[in-house]
């Protein structure tokens, strides 16, 4: 049933900033889904794109940053409208407990969200990094703030809002400085941010579950256009702990494009 396209009617529309939206509708698969699993969204008569589940529950929800054809044809969905879903798919998070940080990059912040709700929720400490481009790029910061019990950082490329740099940059300067003892890593944004998370992370021996973007057509293992390193991103995750990372030595470095060749990121 989940690998059968089904269609879904949007229940809202939510505005979050000049290149981000999020489709709220209703599925009962997706009412099940894991933080971290994704859907294969078909836009009809134009594409058909892997997203992360954004929100889980009564209502789901799909977060999308405008970049390209698929993602422009969403944006002008509206109330009413339809569109397709096959999945959930992929691993999701593992929940684990005591104290964690999440590090999101830009749009990356979709994938986590329903984790950082859910650890909420089980009384975890939770310190958030998140890195945007500029003030104008900032979204959910409002919704983080409710979420989360322990330390927000912004930071923005520009300084425009927030910490000026890289939010790798400033996760690494808080963990070389204080040391904190955390249990798990969450990660998700810009390959180079992760590959740049992780290796820090490696360093400050801590666990950590970073989930992978590629460029994906079947999303559930069999065409091979998502593979990275010894693994297929949509099948094996889109989440990879320590071990599997370790292995993937073009992550953040190459990605594969429509034909699979390998482009310099
Ligand atoms: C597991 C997974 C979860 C994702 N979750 C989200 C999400 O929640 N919200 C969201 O907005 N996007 C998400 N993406 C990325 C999204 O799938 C792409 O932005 C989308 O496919 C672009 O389609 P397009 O036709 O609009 O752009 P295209 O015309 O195909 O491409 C426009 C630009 O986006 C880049 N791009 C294309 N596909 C990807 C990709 N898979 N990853 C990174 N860059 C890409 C291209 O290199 C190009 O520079 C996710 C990707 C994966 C693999
Ligand atoms: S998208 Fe086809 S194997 Fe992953």
């Amino acid at each position: 049933m989940k690998n059968v396209r089904r269609p879904v009617e949007v229940e809202a529309v939510v505005e979050e900033n000049f290149k981000i939206k999020t489709f709220l509708f209703k599925d009962k698969l997706c009412f099940k889904a894991r933080p971290g699993q994704f859907l294969m969204v078909w836009i009809v008569g134009v594409d058909e794109i892997p997203l992360s589940i954004s929100r889980i529950g009564d209502l789901c929800s799909v977060t999308v940053a405008k970049v390209g054809e698929a993602t422009e044809a969403m944006h002008r969905l509206k109330v009413g409208d339809r569109f397709y879903i096959r999945g959930p798919y992929g691993n999701g998070f593992r929940e684990g407990g005591g104290y964690v940080a999440i590090v999101a990059g830009g749009i990356g912040l979709a994938a986590l969200l329903p984790l950082v709700e859910r650890l909420n929720a089980s009384n975890c400490k939770i310190d958030v990094f998140i890195g945007f481009r500029s003030k104008s790029d900032a979204f959910w910061v409002d919704k983080l703030t409710g979420f989360i019990n322990g330390k927000l950082t912004i930071s923005t490329d520009d300084g425009s809002l927030g910490v000026k740099g890289l939010i790798s940059e400033v996760f690494r300067g808080y963990v070389k400085n204080f040391k904190p003892r955390y249990d798990m890593i969450y990660t998700c944004g810009p390959p180079a941010m992760i590959r740049q998370v992780f290796q820090d992370c490696k360093k400050m021996n801590y666990k950590v579950q970073a989930s992978l973007e590629a460029y994906m057509r079947c999303g559930i293992g069999i065409c091979g256009s998502c593979c990275l390193g010894p693994y297929r991103v949509c099948s094996d995750g889109p989440v990879f702990s320590n071990n599997q990372l370790t292995k993937m030595s073009e992550l953040g470095i190459y990605k594969r494009g429509p034909d699979g060749l390998k482009i310099p990121i």
